[in-house]
């Protein structure tokens, strides 16, 4: 594409975003038209926002910037998201915070701590099975089986149990189908709601049936489109850490630093900025409740606002030289994992991961190189590998 090319009706074409090419639209965007209307189409209207300051206003502004009619671009004749008004995702303050309340305890620092050890092993055992194996294709064997696994800890799954989660979600992601859509998955789902329904336990599971919200249980639709929330949620994880890898392998010298001064100042720079790097969740969407004024343009009430998060990651009014991947980046006010009300649950489970996972592989590894062609995904809901092979050479 050339400058004379950029036409911001593209930004909601998957192949862009495949390409990467979206980074220069994006970059131009921010330049040119940093809040710029998109005409219906099979996709409905809305506002493109791709400056940071502009898209963390909007964040942080719940009672404006409303969520209960959906978080991500659907195609129109979809409708509405099934969960909207009904998960945490897609409500607003305050049924939103009470919803949050419900099982906020088991994504608290306090709970990661007490799972470190555990996920720890867990890591470590999936990078020395990827090692093993000569090549590996980083997005199933490492990203997606450490998020899924995860997943299904935190929400009582069984450890027999979580390879088949893995099967099911992979499947489900790859098809772009709702994971509702998916029977296996699904009827697993409401198995272990009836478990728990009869046997409570300390996890996920038992807190979205047992705790009540407002005074009162879930309904069995509700807590399954909860686990739908956050299954779907944790696909970024995968996602984060597979182009994590990838990155480590497109910057050897980067790579290198990481070996070499691995310390708990580094290890935390370098999380942030392969978060920030990755940005595997592309937007998030919000409904205007009033009419008001961003970035100088009129948004009516009920018009949609996207939020653009690997552009406003990239912001050069933010961050220095925002193209290079530098592990030593600090400050690093990244909004990858959203901010404000709904800020990522998962942020601080997710932080932890990555970093260890970043710590394993200095352990363990003595050089990433990519093993053939990485295959994009298709998608303007996330972002990163669908496939890619890659050698994880043993120390
Ligand atoms: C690198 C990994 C991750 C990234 C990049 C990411 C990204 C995000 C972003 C951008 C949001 C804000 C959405 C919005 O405001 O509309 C969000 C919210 C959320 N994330 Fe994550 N996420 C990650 C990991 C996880 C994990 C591991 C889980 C579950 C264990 C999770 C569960 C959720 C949930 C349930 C919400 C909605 C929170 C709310 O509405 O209050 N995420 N995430």
């Amino acid at each position: 594409m050339t400058v004379s090319t950029f036409r911001p009706a593209d930004v909601v074409d998957p192949d862009l975003h495949a390409s990467g090419e979206v980074h220069r639209l994006w970059r131009w965007m921010r330049r040119h038209a940093p809040v710029h209307w998109h005409a219906p189409g099979d996709l409905p209207g809305f506002w493109s926002l791709t400056r940071y300051e502009d898209i963390r206003r909007v964040y942080q502004d719940p009672a404006l910037f409303s969520s209960a009619r959906g978080v991500l671009l659907r195609p129109t004749r979809l409708g509405e998201d099934p969960g909207s008004g009904l998960t945490m995702a897609l409500t607003d303050p305050p049924r939103h915070r009470a919803l949050r309340g419900q099982v906020a305890d088991r994504f608290s620092e306090r709970c990661a701590r007490s799972l470190a050890d555990e996920m720890r092993a867990e890591i470590r055992s999936v990078v020395t099975r990827a090692v093993a194996s000569g090549t590996c294709d980083v997005v199933h064997d490492i990203g997606a089986r450490l998020s899924s696994h995860n997943i299904g800890r935190l929400l009582g799954v069984p450890p027999q149990d979580r390879e088949r989660l893995l099967t099911w979600t992979t499947e489900a992601f790859a098809s772009g189908r709702p994971l509702t859509s998916h029977l296996a998955l699904m009827r697993y789902f409401i198995d272990l709601m009836y478990a728990r329904m009869e046997e409570p336990a300390q996890d996920v599971m038992g807190m979205l049936v047992h705790n009540e919200v407002d005074g009162e249980l879930l309904t069995e639709t509700e807590i399954l489109l909860g686990c739908e929330n956050l299954v779907g949620a944790a696909e970024n994880a995968g996602l984060s850490m597979a182009a994590g890898i990838l990155a480590l392998a497109a910057h050897p010298e980067q790579w290198r630093r990481l070996v070499r001064e691995r310390d708990d100042g580094l290890l935390r720079t370098a999380t942030e900025e392969v978060l920030r790097w990755t940005s595997s969740a592309t937007h998030s969407m919000r409904t205007a409740v009033r009419d008001t004024v961003v970035g100088g343009r009129r948004i009516a009430a009920g018009d949609r606002v996207v939020l653009w998060i690997p552009s406003a990651n990239r912001d050069e009014s933010v961050f220095p030289e925002p193209d290079r991947f530098d592990l030593g980046r600090t400050p690093n006010r990244h909004l990858a994992l959203g901010t404000g009300e709904h800020v990522c649950i998962g942020s601080t489970m997710a932080r932890h991961q990555m970093r260890m996972l970043l710590e394993t592989l200095t352990e363990s590894v003595a050089a990433v190189e990519p093993a053939g062609e990485a295959e994009p995904l298709r998608s303007i809901a996330v972002n990163g590998p669908a496939h890619a092979p890659v050698r994880l050479v043993p120390r």
